[in-house]
């Protein structure tokens, strides 16, 4: 008796004898081979397409010819009528029956653990493990002879074609579900959610879902819509978050949910009305409907988690900053009020600590450094930032109060990231001149072209990362001591110093064409230096912790971080001395992780899993913290040596005197302050 078909399977080299007849999806699915279908191998839905291989294959001892499998027949051309063409080398796997030995290739887009390779909004590159599946299905019509209900049907049908088992159905699709039958002629597709839950019917064959992922900052909401099936962002977008009228920061919104009665109500309408703008507004960009989303993703703060879920964020105020919840959440869109389908989940990471939130879960989710064997320093910038450390032997996390000075603001000349802000500078150390380089025009201020190319936004202030360029290039062209402060005797040398009060400003930009003057103050000096320094203190804090003296990779996460120069950043001492190789940006990591919890259930188990491991330090109650901040005044630092930054700069020669005995009242009750974990002044 001759053999049995031998069909390979390439990239899994799965392989196995069938039955002549069997169907390539068939002999698929019993190797375990992924495959994606929606409509169970009914040639509609065009999501199990394979591409035959012919030929000899001397590695696998086969010859496949093109009569080895059924020509296309009557279910292909239906589908290119219904649908689109098949490509000339592709086949419906559930039409192609097996007539011979073959070699059947299975395209990334057919199967549905793909990999998603994204180039540039996210870092790295992930597989996509769907969290909602759609499955069509036909429905036995209701008898009189056997009068079970329509969902029991659904449920038989589902086990039958499908093999989902211990069904459960929301009240909302109970109620679509005659209807959908009806419309459907008693076929109709179903989102499957982790597997059990029916959340969603429609009539006929459905093969679409979409979900968003947001992650809300305290300054901005953004989030991407995308397509659950393959993973592709269709629309990416960010609104300001509408908080900002309760307060800038995340402790001036605690303090107004303190101080007004029902203030946290307020700002949890506020916030959900932003995010179903955000979801309609994504939407629309992608051209489809918001009732086509079917899955949401949050990620936030611990402030920002509690208050979008309508939790009162006042105990996180306060020591021993206890969280409502460290687990993931998972809960009904509906609940939140969003717009998405009635069916709809939503699925917040889980928050680490009291000041370590979802959107640090999300950070650890993109970098992964629970998988490196380098130790990795991931910092997050914003008004609080949020520092991990560790490998995949340990992992750390804490919160240090940085304040809103890398934003711009408490910066004389600060503004946000916009057209028109300053975001480079270099300094001539032998002249003292400046040149600079602003958001919008390509050009730096010294080349041709600029003057014309900024008269359309002007230059209106000095954003986060030109902040960083500017005092660090200050400092290494001698004009701020390592102690910052700017050096007075320079007004001689040249007209950018100018006396301002009892200190010294250094004039950056005269301002043209009515724009304003902008220079560094001493008090801008100062403000950095207390935000880098809490953030210094932060990271060295979590080193003790780890019993390490350097750190071999950094990631700045984050808008700020983003931007950053990391060279600059590490002259300021913003972060530790590192290999400038090893030293980079990683985008919105956190936006990055929410997306892959989006998109990947087995992504969110490890995420739950690794939160559970990660030790959290508490800055504000370690008494090491206060000593820290105040060695990391200096530039770059009072004490910490640079090796590696020392060969691609050379710094300053550190005072014989440290920076802590120039410190003003003022200051000293700062670094106070800062050290019992408020970002703001009492
Ligand atoms: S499984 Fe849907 S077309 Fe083949």
């Amino acid at each position: 008796m001759a053999a049995e078909p031998l069909v390979i399977f390439t990239p899994s080299g799965r392989r196995g004898r069938f039955p002549e007849g069997t169907t390539v999806l068939d002999a698929a699915r019993s190797l375990g081979v992924d495959i994606d279908s929606v409509c169970g191998g009914r040639g509609i839905c065009g999501r199990c397409q394979v591409e035959p291989s012919f030929g000899t294959f001397a590695k696998h001892g086969i010859t496949a010819s093109p009569d080895h499998l059924s020509p296309a027949g009557e279910q292909e051309a239906a589908y290119e009528r219904l649908k689109e063409p098949l490509a000339a080398d592709r086949r419906l796997s559930c039409a192609a029956h097996l007539r011979g030995d073959m070699v059947i290739d299975v395209p990334p887009e057919s199967q549905v653990h793909r990999q998603v390779v994204r180039k540039g909004l996210t870092v790295r590159d992930f597989v996509v493990d769907p969290v909602v599946r759609l499955h069509y299905v036909e429905v036995e019509r209701p008898e009189l002879a056997s009068p079970s209900g329509d969902l029991m049907r659904l449920f038989e049908a589902l086990e039958r074609e499908w093999g989902l088992h211990d069904l459960a159905a929301d009240l909302d699709v109970i109620r679509a579900l005659q209807p959908a039958l009806e419309a459907g002629d008693y076929a109709v597709t179903v989102a499957v959610h982790d597997g059990h839950d029916v959340t969603a019917v429609w009539p006929g064959l459905h093969d679409k879902a979409y979900g968003v992922a947001i992650d809300i900052g305290s300054t901005t909401i953004a989030g991407h819509l995308a397509d659950l099936g393959d993973g592709a962002v269709l629309a990416s977008s960010g609104v300001m978050n509408p908080q900002i009228r309760f307060g800038e920061d995340l402790m001036s919104r605690v303090s107004y949910a303190m101080m007004h009665e029902g203030g946290a109500i307020e700002m949890t309408r506020t916030v959900r009305t932003a995010l179903r703008t955000l979801i309609l507004g994504l939407a629309t960009q992608a051209g489809i409907q918001p009732v086509d989303v079917v899955e949401i993703t949050l990620v936030g703060n611990p402030i920002m988690h509690h208050l979008a879920l309508g939790i009162d964020p006042i105990p996180l105020g306060s020591a021993p900053f206890a969280l409502a919840t460290d687990r993931a959440v998972r809960i009904r869109a509906s609940e939140l009020g969003l717009s998405a389908h009635p069916g709809a989940r939503v699925y917040l990471l889980p928050c680490i600590a009291g000041h370590v939130g979802a959107d640090t879960a999300a950070v650890i989710l993109a970098e992964e450094p629970q998988r490196s064997t380098p130790i990795r320093l991931i910092v997050d910038v914003g008004t609080n930032a949020e520092i991990v450390l560790g490998n995949q032997d340990r992992l750390l996390a804490a919160s240090s109060p940085t304040g809103p000075a890398f934003e711009g603001a408490q910066i004389s000349a600060g503004q946000r990231a916009a057209p028109g802000a300053i975001e480079r500078v270099r300094i001539d150390p032998a002249t003292l001149e400046p040149r600079v380089r602003i958001i919008g025009v390509d050009a730096w201020s010294d080349e041709p072209g600029f003057a014309e190319a900024a008269e359309a936004t002007g230059i209106t202030g000095i954003c986060g990362s030109g902040i960083v360029e500017v005092i660090a290039e200050l400092f290494l062209a001698g004009v701020i001591s390592a102690d910052g402060v700017i050096d007075g005797s320079l007004a001689e040398r040249t007209p950018r110093v100018v006396a301002d009060g009892r200190t010294f400003s250094y004039l950056l930009h005269e301002g043209f064409a009515g724009g304003p003057r902008i220079a560094v103050t001493q008090n801008d000096v100062r403000a950095i230096q207390l935000a880098k320094a809490a953030l210094y203190a932060g990271v060295r804090l979590l080193m003790d912790h780890l019993g390490i003296d350097a750190v071999d990779e950094i990631r700045l996460a984050g808008a700020f971080g983003s931007q950053i120069d990391t060279t600059h950043a590490m002259i300021l001492g913003l972060i530790p001395d590192c290999d400038p190789a090893h030293v980079g940006p990683a985008g919105n990591a956190a936006g990055t992780g929410a997306l892959i919890a989006l998109l990947s259930g087995a992504a969110r188990t490890e995420i739950e899993r690794v939160v559970r491991t990660v030790e959290k330090i508490e800055t504000a109650v370690e008494p090491r913290f206060q000593e820290h901040f105040v060695e990391a005044m200096a530039l770059p630092h009072r004490t910490a040596s640079y090796p590696n930054l020392s060969t691609i700069v050379t710094l300053p020669e550190r005072p014989a005197t440290g920076e802590g005995a120039s410190a003003t009242r003022g200051e000293r009750r700062r670094r106070r302050v800062l050290a019992v974990g408020g970002p703001e002044e009492a």
